[in-house]
């Protein structure tokens, strides 16, 4: 049979955890925290953690709920309205690996299978030079 996913040795409460340590990370972040509307409106913060909850469910081989929810991620084109440099990309894959590091119900292959694998699309947010 196929491999159990990513989503699935993670699981739903995994995933909410991690995220929830990772935006608490992003809003301290200084370079990060100005670029989104939570820095702005403290309360927008949960709609940006839902929104990455949808998608990540459904990248990790769960169920599609960002597709059903809002359509084609078309991540990069989403993005362009934040200039997001080489740093940004950094600073964001420092949170996550922080966020994984701080989630036990994350086990350490999959913590890493994952950073991996956002690693990856993290590259192509960029959309400014350094
Ligand atoms: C949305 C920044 C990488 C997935 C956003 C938003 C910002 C942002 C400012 C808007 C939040 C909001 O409107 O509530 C960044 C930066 C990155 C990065 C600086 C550094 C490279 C990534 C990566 C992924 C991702 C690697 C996926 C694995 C998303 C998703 C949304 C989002 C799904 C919601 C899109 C929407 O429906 O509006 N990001 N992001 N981002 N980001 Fe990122």
């Amino acid at each position: 049979g196929s491999p159990q996913s990513l989503y699935e040795r993670i699981g739903a409460e995994g995933l909410h955890a991690l995220l929830e340590h990772f935006y608490a990370r992003v809003a301290r972040d200084p370079l990060l925290a100005p670029l989104f509307p939570g820095s702005r409106d403290s309360s927008l913060w949960a709609t940006t953690l839902e929104k990455q909850e949808a998608f990540l469910t459904g990248f990790l081989g769960g169920p599609p709920l960002y597709h059903q929810r809002y359509g084609h991620p078309r991540l990069r084109a989403r993005h362009l309205p934040f200039p997001i440099t080489p740093a940004h990309a950094g600073a964001w894959l420092a949170c996550m690996r922080a966020a994984l590091n701080e989630t036990p119900q994350i086990d350490a292959a999959s913590a890493d299978e994952l950073h991996q694998a956002l690693s990856r699309v993290a590259v192509h947010m960029v959309n400014q030079p350094g």
